[in-house]
């Protein structure tokens, strides 16, 4: 049984003995510092009020009341009627002896499973990704990676811009300039840069690109391959920077918004028979509760729109993928569209009432002066760029410490350098903006990927000193320090759980900060090598770390 699940039910039998009852759960919280023990049980307050009697004088009944010689060694009561619990070092070293040598660190797949479609990257294609796509990636990965870890079912839809005008002022600009196709990106960017130049400048050329677009609707050959070589290009980018970030998405994972096209009639002529469409200037609008500015799903002139497609997806995910909770990775500043589209999709029944559908919101990425990155220029930065920059720049940093070929100097940099990246927009809560500032992502020191590898490595270098199968039975806990660092290790289920549930990776980050520094203390203060207990319990931290580590989707490394 679970800690928490065990502390209830011994908390629940000292209130029984004390003739008090409790209509709600006991819930038992973490001990917000060292001196208040392990846990804390705070629901004599409430009981108090109701029973008109003073909290402490409760909480001290219930804790004469409480059985010492099981899994709790020490209670008090604290402040106004808190309970404080420390565990006994005989029930840690049995739940860390359950776990050693366990693929999942003891780690349960959760009792109800749920089918999630999480919705994440989603670049818009013809152009090269670029910084703002990154957060999304990270952060949709993390949590793919995580959900299928409880034992979800988890389906992955990225869902990349590939329609739209765009594609039309490409055809009309190859046209201009005779080129009949590219197999370059950095070609097609440059293109579609002069392309947009011309479409505001030149009526004619704007009216082209509009026929073009039209053409590509219609299913014209010509224009289709055009299309969809643009798409071949542009996708075998984002498939390069993919590999490069150690982030799962493949082509099968690609359901572009032109898969929703044959559907959007569907979707105008289903929210119509609902009656939530009117129409307004000739477009037809969903105005939700009393709102005055409409959520537009069909132009004047018959074009559809952003909502309309997404519409239809979350239609599809319910209907089709059988999703029960649907998680959108994407911008803050998108917050509106998402609040009004899952209003649409719950009134008109296009989902089933029970779905569970959420914007993971984020925040954006900041330069050091606190403004939205740009280059010199005032253009995107692209991806790619900034990767090479901090792989560039982890090479520097660890160079100097250990003897590597230049092969393994290439493949340490770019573990080193791209999980940084990585960790530091996963160590800070989502939806806060962030400064990206590589001197502190790439450092020794504080809350970084770097202190987790190192840590990581240094155990394990620990470990292949000893050189020995640690033949164990029990593992023995005689310190205070051994105490809380077990403690530690088994509270990692509780935090995945809670990371799933709110979708929020930075408190898997924070939860292997502390584990680290616990571990380092423990280090300090304590002969490892020839004790099995303490090699057992390192073997396990370092194994719980590399699972935090891979499911925040960043590598680790046996030396550094
Ligand atoms: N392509 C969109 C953008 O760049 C993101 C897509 C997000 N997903 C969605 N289903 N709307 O803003």
């Amino acid at each position: 049984m679970k800690l928490k699940q065990q502390i209830s039910s011994v908390i629940n039998n000292a209130l029984l003995k004390s003739n008090i009852e409790v209509d709600n759960p006991i819930v038992i919280n973490e001990a917000t510092k060292v001196e208040f023990g392990d846990y804390q049980y705070n629901g004599v307050m409430g009981l108090a009020k109701k029973l008109r009697k003073n909290p402490r004088e409760i909480a001290q009944e219930v804790v004469s009341n409480i059985n010492l010689d099981g899994i709790i060694s020490k209670v008090e009561v604290a402040g106004p009627g808190f309970i404080n619990i420390t565990l006994s070092d005989d029930i840690l070293s049995n739940e860390i002896s359950n776990i050693l040598n366990n693929d999942r660190l003891g780690i349960s797949k959760i009792d109800n499973p749920s089918t999630i479609v999480v919705d994440y990257s989603g670049p818009n294609m013809a152009k090269e990704m670029h910084v703002g796509h990154l957060r999304s990636t990270i952060i949709g990965d993390a949590l793919v990676k995580l959900f299928r870890f409880l034992g979800n079912d988890v389906i992955a839809q990225n869902h990349i811009g590939d329609w739209g005008t765009q594609f039309g002022m490409l055809i009309a600009y190859l046209e201009d300039i005779g080129v009949e196709k590219s197999d370059r990106l950095k070609d097609l960017e440059e293109f579609y840069k002069n392309a947009k130049k011309r479409f505001d400048e030149d009526d004619s050329f704007k009216d082209r690109a509009r026929e073009y677009v039209v053409k590509i609707q219609q299913g014209d050959k010509h224009c289709l391959e055009l299309w969809k070589n643009f798409i071949d290009v542009s996708l075998a980018h984002c498939e390069d920077v993919y590999s490069l970030l150690n982030v799962s998405l493949t082509k099968d994972n690609v359901k572009p918004e032109s898969f929703y096209n044959d559907d959007l009639a569907n979707v105008i002529s289903d929210l119509d028979k609902s009656g939530m469409l009117e129409v307004s200037n000739g477009a037809k609008c969903i105005f939700l509760d009393n709102s005055e500015i409409p959520v537009i799903v069909q132009k004047g002139d018959g074009g559809y729109l952003y909502a309309t497609t997404d519409l239809s997806a979350l239609r599809y995910r319910n209907r089709t993928l059988k999703a029960n909770r649907v998680v959108y990775v994407v911008d803050a500043r998108q917050s509106q569209h998402f609040k009004d589209i899952f209003n649409i999709a719950k009134k008109s029944g296009f989902v089933d009432s029970d779905v569970l559908l959420e914007h993971i919101a984020f925040g954006t990425m900041m330069n050091r002066d606190g403004k939205p990155f740009k280059t010199r220029d005032g253009g995107t930065i692209k991806l790619v760029d900034l990767l090479n920059e901090s792989i560039s720049k982890a090479k520097n940093a660890i160079k100097e410490r250990d003897k590597y070929s230049d092969k393994e100097l290439e493949e340490v940099s770019k573990v080193v350098g791209i999980g940084a990246v990585k960790y530091a927009d996963l160590s800070i809560n989502r939806e806060s903006n962030y400064i990206f500032n590589l001197d502190k992502m790439i450092s020794f020191e504080g809350n970084t990927s770097l202190y987790l590898q190192y840590a990581y490595a240094r155990i394990e270098s620990i470990l292949r000193k000893s050189d020995k199968d640690i033949k164990i039975e029990k593992i023995l806990i005689d310190d205070d320090i051994t105490h809380r660092l077990v403690l530690m290790v088994l509270k990692f289920e509780d935090i995945l759980n809670r990371a799933s549930k709110d979708s929020t990776p930075h408190i898997i980050s924070a939860y292997l900060y502390e584990l680290a520094g616990l571990f380092m203390k423990f280090y300090e203060q304590n002969q490892i090598l020839d004790n099995d207990s303490r090699l057992a319990i390192s073997k396990i931290t370092s194994e719980t770390i590399k699972l935090g580590l891979d499911i925040l989707g960043i590598k680790v490394l046996d030396r550094i």
